[in-house]
């Protein structure tokens, strides 16, 4: 799971912030995984996708550093990775999810707005205005 969270964010290593995921040693994944939730998506026995999830019952579930390795984008996985972790969400009486995506990429801010999420807000992050773009989608209603 962390080779393929590191294959899957490589591609921001150029950024002048790079994605504090690239810094993330298997003690991280490690942690994650026994302190908080991940939902993995394998085929052939090779991990191609993984998302974390911090869920509180009844309140919300957070996704966090939705991974798809790259030579198995565009099929779905990324998807059913949210979908699988909203579900889990709403079984536990979550009314929200949340996600986050960088500003500078609106590419992943449009992914999670095709997937019914809103932009709520922003953050500062490593001292630059709005770094950050949180996002929400409702879990309640039809
Ligand atoms: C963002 C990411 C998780 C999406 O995963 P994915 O499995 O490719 O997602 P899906 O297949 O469900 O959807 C991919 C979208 O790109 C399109 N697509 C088509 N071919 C594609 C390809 N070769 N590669 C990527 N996307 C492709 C799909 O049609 C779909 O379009 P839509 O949003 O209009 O429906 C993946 O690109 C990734 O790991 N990126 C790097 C890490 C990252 O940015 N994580 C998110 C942090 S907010």
């Amino acid at each position: 799971m962390h080779a393929a969270m590191l294959a899957a964010f490589e591609e921001y290593r150029r950024w002048p912030n790079p994605s504090s995921a690239l810094r993330e040693t298997v003690e991280h994944t490690h942690a994650a995984i026994v302190g908080g939730g991940v939902a993995v998506l394998e085929e052939g026995g090779r991990v191609v996708g993984c998302v974390r999830c911090a869920m509180r019952p009844g309140v919300d579930v957070k996704l966090s550093r939705l991974a798809v390795v790259p030579a198995s984008r565009g099929r779905g996985v990324g998807a059913a990775l949210v979908r699988f972790v909203e579900e889990h969400g709403r079984t536990h009486g979550c009314r929200v999810a949340r996600a986050e995506a960088r500003s500078e990429q609106p590419d992943n801010r449009g992914w999670w707005v095709r997937r019914g999420y809103r932009v709520v807000g922003y953050e500062d992050v490593y001292g630059v205005p709005r770094l950050r773009t949180r996002l929400e989608k409702a879990l309640t209603g039809p």
